[in-house]
C-alpha cells in the first residue's frame, strides 16, 4: 500500500512539514513540492554518485579516526558517557564536508554554525499541544533569532565559496552541494563578471537547501550508528561474525584497516554480512517516514480484498507511512521482533517481498543520502568494532519499549533513550590482535592436518569479565559442540572457584583436551573460539601440555548446562 503512495503515484507531502521549515527553512527540497523540488532536487544528485561517493572515503576514515581518538579519551579516562553527541558531532564532520565544503572540526572544537544547529530545535514549535511554549515571547524570538543567524552564516560559506570559484581555486571535480549549486547559478548566467552573488532567490534557495541536508543528513545517521552498537552488544554471536568478516576481507590487524578501506572503497560493498546487520539494524530501528496528502480521485486499493480506500473526502486524508509498523508485518518479516541479518543474504533476500523493506522510502521523494549514510555506518563499523569492546549502562530498571531501553525518543529528530548511555569502552588492543598477528605472521592456517596428538589445554579467565562471559557463553558453547563434533575436542568444560548449586556459577576458566598435529594446530583452532577474540580467557598465558588420557569412565550425567 506504501508503494501505491510514493512509487506508483507520488502524492504531495503533507502540510504538517511546514513545521520543519522552523528547521530547514522554507525552500529545501524537503518541504517544497513540484517544480521547485525537481529542479533542485537535480542539482544535488551528482553529488551522491557513487563514483563520486567513493572518493570521498578517504575524508570519512579521517573524521572516523578522530571519533576513535575521542572513544580512546573514553577508554583511558574509565568514564561512563553518551553515544549519540559523539556519532552527532562525527555526522556533522562528515555532513559539514559534503554539504559546505568546509571542516567544521566539530568532533574537537565548537563551530558557530553547528552551535546554531543545535540550539534551534530547543525553540521549535512544540510537538504536543503546549500553549505555554508554543506563544511564549521568548520561544518565538530565539527560534527567529538562529533561524536567522543560520541563514546568515551559511550564506557567507555560500559567498566565499563563490570567491574561490571566481579566483579558480577549485577543481572541476568539486561536488560538494554548495558547488552543485554554484555551477547551476553560473551555468545559468549568474556570475558574469561579478564576485557577488546577486540573485536573492538564488541564495535563499542555496541556503535552504544546504540547511535541509544538513540537518536531514547527520541526525538520523548519527541514531543509526548508536543502534548498531546497541544490538551488536546485545547480540555477541552477530558482533563475533562480523568481526570474522571484517578480519577476512580488511585484514588481521585493525590498524590496519583505514589505509585498506582507502585503498579499495568499494571493498565495503563486498561486505555481505556487514550490509545484512546495518539493514537489519535499520528495519527495527529506523525513526523516519514519510506523511503524504491525500488526492481527489486517488485511492488505496488492498490488494488482498480489492476493497478501494478514497484519501480524500471533504478534504485530504493524512497518509502516515511508517517504516516501524512496515518492518514488524510478520507475513514479510517472520519472526519480526527477532534480529536475525540473515534475512538480507542470499536466497532469503532473494524472496523479500518486493517493497516491504524502506527504511530509507521509496519512489521519487525517497532518501538522496541512503547511500552516504550507508557508506558512514561501513566505514566506522570497519574501523571501530574490533577495536573497541562497547558495552551498553542502561539501568536495571530503565523504562523499556518492546524489550528494548535504546528506544526511540524524539528532539528535533529520532534518538535512542538517553543518548545511548555506554559503560567505560575497553580497547580490545592485548590479546585478540597479538595472538592473531602472531599466526599470521607465522603462516599458520586452518589446513595444518596430520598424525594428532592430544593436548590438554589449561586456560585461566581474564579478571572482571564474569558478567560478560556469562553473556556471550552461548556462541562459544555452540563452537565447542561443533569441534566436539569434529573430533578435535575429546573433553572440555568450566572450571569453578567453587562447586555452587544456585545463581551465576563463579567460572575461573576453562580446560579441556583436544586432539591436533601440533601445539601451533591448538592455537591456531581456539583463538577463533568467542572466548579468545572477546578477551574472556588469558589467551597470552594459555598452558597447551602434550597429554595422554589413560583412564577414563564415561562422562557422568550431571544436568549441566552448556
Ligand atoms: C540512516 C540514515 C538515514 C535515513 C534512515 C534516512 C531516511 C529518509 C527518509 C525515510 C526520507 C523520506 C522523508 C520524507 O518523505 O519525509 C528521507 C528523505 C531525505 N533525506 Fe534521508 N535518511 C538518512 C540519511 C540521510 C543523509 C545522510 C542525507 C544527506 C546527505 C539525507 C538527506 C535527505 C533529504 C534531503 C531528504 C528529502 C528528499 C526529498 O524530499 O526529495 N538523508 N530520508
Amino acid at each position: 500500500m506504501a508503494a501505491q503512495a510514493t512509487q506508483l503515484n507520488n502524492l504531495p507531502k503533507h502540510p504538517l512539514y511546514r513545521l520543519m521549515e522552523h528547521t530547514v527553512g522554507t525552500q529545501s527540497i524537503i518541504t517544497t513540492t513540484g517544480q521547485q523540488w525537481k529542479f533542485w532536487r537535480k542539482v544535488f544528485d551528482p553529488g551522491f554518485s557513487s563514483t563520486h561517493l567513493a572518493t570521498l572515503t578517504p575524508m570519512v576514515v579521517e573524521r572516523v579516526e578522530i571519533f576513535i581518538k575521542k572513544l580512546e579519551e573514553h577508554v583511558e579516562t574509565g568514564e561512563a558517557f553518551q553515544m549519540l553527541p559523539l556519532t552527532k558531532s562525527l555526522t556533522m564532520d562528515v555532513i559539514g564536508r559534503v554539504t559546505m565544503a568546509s571542516d567544521f572540526n566539530t568532533q574537537q572544537q565548537s563551530h558557530e554554525i553547528v552551535d546554531a544547529f543545535t540550539v534551534l530545535p530547543k525553540y521549535i514549535p512544540p510537538f504536543g499541544f503546549d500553549p505555554i511554549r508554543l506563544f511564549s515571547p521568548t520561544r518565538l524570538w530565539n527560534a527567529r533569532y538562529y533561524q536567522k543567524k543560520l541563514d546568515r552564516l551559511i550564506g557567507e560559506v555560500v559567498d566565499q565559496r563563490f570567491r574561490e570559484r571566481r579566483a579558480g581555486k577549485v577543481g572541476p571535480s568539486e561536488k560538494s552541494l554548495v558547488h552543485l549549486a554554484l555551477d547551476t547559478y553560473e551555468q545559468m548566467g549568474g556570475a558574469v563578471n561579478t564576485d557577488v552573488i546577486t540573485d536573492p532567490v538564488f541564495k535563499i534557495n542555496a541556503i535552504h537547501n544546504i540547511r535541509g541536508f544538513f540537518f536531514a543528513g547527520h541526525a538520523t545517521t548519527a541514531a543509526s550508528l548508536c543502534y548498531l552498537y546497541y544490538v551488536l552488544y546485545k547480540y555477541p554471536a552477530v558482533l563475533h561474525r562480523l568481526r570474522q568478516e571484517h578480519e577476512e576481507y580488511l585484514g588481521i590487524d585493525p590498524e590496519d584497516v583505514g589505509a585498506r578501506v582507502q585503498k579499495e572503497p568499494s571493498i565495503l560493498k563486498r561486505m555481505p554480512y556487514t550490509t545484512a546487520v546495518i539493514k537489519e539494524s535499520l528495519r527495527l530501528f529506523v525513526g523516519v517516514g514519510t506523511v503524504r496528502n491525500g488526492v481527489k480521485g486517488f485511492n488505496f486499493l488492498d490488494p488482498k480484498t480489492n476493497i478501494a480506500y478514497p484519501t480524500y473526502r471533504d478534504g485530504p486524508f493524512p497518509i502516515l507511512i511508517r517504516s516501524f509498523p512496515i518492518h514488524r508485518n510478520p507475513e514479510n518479516f517472520p519472526d519480526p521482533e527477532r534480529f536475525d541479518p540473515e534475512r538480507f543474504l542470499g536466497e532469503r533476500a532473494a524472496s523479500m517481498t518486493k517493497d516491504a523493506y524502506r527504511p530509507f522510502e521509496k519512489g521519487p521523494r525517497d532518501c538522496p543520502g541512503q547511500e552516504l549514510s550507508m557508506m558512514e555506518m561501513r566505514i566506522t563499523l570497519a574501523l571501530t568494532i574490533r577495536k573497541f569492546d562497547i558495552e551498553m549502562a542502561y539501568p536495571e530498571d530503565a523504562p523499556k519499549v518492546m524489550g528494548d531501553p535504546a528506544y526511540h525518543v524524539m528532539y528535533s529528530s529520532a534518538g535512542p533513550a538517553a543518548n545511548l548511555p555506554i559503560d567505560k569502552p575497553r580497547e580490545r588492543t592485548g590479546v585478540m590482535s597479538h595472538a592473531i598477528r602472531t599466526a599470521a605472521r607465522n603462516g599458520l592456517n586452518s589446513s595444518s592436518v596430520g598424525k594428532t596428538s592430544e593436548w590438554l589445554v589449561l586456560l585461566a579467565d581474564k579478571p572482571g569479565i564474569l558478567e560478560r562471559r556469562v553473556r556471550i557463553r552461548p556462541v562459544h558453547s555452540e563452537n565447542f559442540v561443533k569441534l566436539h563434533e569434529s573430533g578435535f575436542v575429546s573433553w572440555a568444560g568450566p572450571v569453578f572457584k567453587e562447586h555452587v548449586s544456585e545463581g551465576i556459577r563463579p567460572f575461573i576458566g576453562s580446560t579441556m583436551v583436544v586432539n591436533a598435529p601440533s601445539r601451533k594446530a591448538v592455537k591456531e583452532t581456539l583463538e577463533k573460539d568467542i572466548f579468545v577474540t572477546e578477551g574472556i580467557w588469558d589467551w597470552d598465558n594459555v598452558q597447551i601440555l602434550p597429554f595422554q588420557t589413560i583412564l577414563r569412565q564415561p562422562a557422568q550425567k550431571t544436568g549441566a548446562v552448556l
